[in-house]
């Protein structure tokens, strides 16, 4: 039931910090321990090798929780796409383990990679957010993503808890190995705050949405690092409801070619969340800017200049994809209540995909 929501998405979008609230209280007993079944971590952390497979939204989720689990536990960590590895397996590390991330647990091609590795006597873990699901059922081990049903087509709060639900496992598979510098249960609770905070912003982005995407028919989104894996599914969320042809790119290869594409007028958002590439990234906004395009900056508060036009709290700066998305999320929601489509149905689209 949406209640008082005109759309399923918009309450998605809003049930995110409650998502990771929920998270917290299902993964974390009182005294701040994570409850995750011991044999599962020592095997991940006995591997040799991590691979997260996915589609989609889920894939992009594999993609901005590299650097955070290979940081904590120093276990190397590739991102693949199902419809990808079902065709060519890479030289796979003699002690793998795989990682299955689906909000449906029905996507038809993370299964056939699943049976492949079942097959060759691979562990797996299926990450879904519907506990009986083919995934779930069928991988050695499954968590589940605790988001709620979610019915909007475009994928947002099961984006947000993949992100979080591994950031919650790579942190107790670091405490397996050693001492924590980190108190993940904080971290998180200052992600579910920030959110909550970009929340409060909706009207602002609303404006935002009106002003960049109503009369435009492609737009790029930028950034570097995690950065650059949330521009890839702030273009997809945009792209899939909207119909605006959206692109993400690696903020540095912008010059190598795409920049071609830059009008007058080109919308172009910059992801800043990062002390280590914003000056970069910023470099990168002035190059199409003096080309022509229209830019919003989207940055962390420590490092914002004033003429930014969305600033997100401080968090972690390995978490902070959780919060970036948000606005971006929102971009695309009133992007598409502007141009007039449907945005919970898009057009071609089912919301899982049980053919290959
Ligand atoms: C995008 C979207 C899709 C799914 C993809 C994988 O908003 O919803 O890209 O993320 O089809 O689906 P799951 O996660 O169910 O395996």
């Amino acid at each position: 039931d949406k209640g008082t929501y005109p759309f399923y998405m918009l309450k998605e979008i809003e049930e995110q910090p409650l998502v990771l609230r929920r998270l917290q209280q299902k993964y974390f007993d009182f005294h701040g321990n994570v409850l995750l079944d011991d044999t599962l971590l020592q095997e991940i952390s006995a591997s040799e090798r991590i691979y997260i497979v996915a589609c989609g939204t889920s894939y992009h989720a594999g993609l901005a929780s590299k650097a955070f689990f290979e940081t904590l536990t120093k276990v190397p960590v590739e991102v693949h796409l199902a419809s990808e590895f079902g065709y060519y397996t890479p030289i796979l590390a003699k002690k793998p383990f795989f990682i299955y991330l689906s909000q449906s647990g029905e996507t038809a091609d993370s299964r056939q990679v699943l049976v492949k590795t079942n097959q060759l006597g691979a562990s797996s873990l299926a990450i879904t957010n519907v506990p009986g699901s083919t995934l779930a059922r069928e991988a050695k081990y499954a968590l589940s993503l605790e988001a709620g049903p979610e019915i909007a087509v475009a994928s947002t709060k099961a984006y947000t808890a993949q992100i979080a639900l591994l950031s919650i496992l790579a942190y107790a598979i670091q405490l397996e190995k050693e001492d924590s510098q980190l108190n993940l249960l904080q971290e998180l609770t200052l992600v579910e705050e920030a959110m909550t905070q970009v929340l409060t912003q909706k009207e602002h982005i609303h404006q935002l949405a009106k002003d960049f995407f109503r009369d435009t028919n492609s737009a790029f989104f930028i950034g570097r690092g995690n950065d650059y894996a949330v521009s890839l599914e702030a273009a997809l969320k945009l792209k899939e409801i909207s119909y605006i042809q959206a692109e993400g790119f690696a903020a540095g290869e912008l010059k190598h070619g795409t920049i071609a594409l830059i009008e007058d007028g080109t919308p172009v958002i910059g992801l800043i969340t990062s002390e280590v590439t914003h000056l970069h990234t910023r470099g990168n906004l002035e190059e199409v800017k003096s080309r022509g395009a229209k830019t919003l900056v989207i940055s962390e508060t420590t490092f914002a200049q004033a003429s930014d036009q969305i600033i997100l709290p401080k968090a972690h700066p390995l978490l902070m994809s959780l919060v970036s998305v948000v606005p971006t999320q929102l971009l695309a929601y009133y992007a598409t209540l502007e141009r007039g489509y449907d945005v919970d149905k898009p057009r071609n689209l089912a919301k899982s995909v049980t053919v290959e």
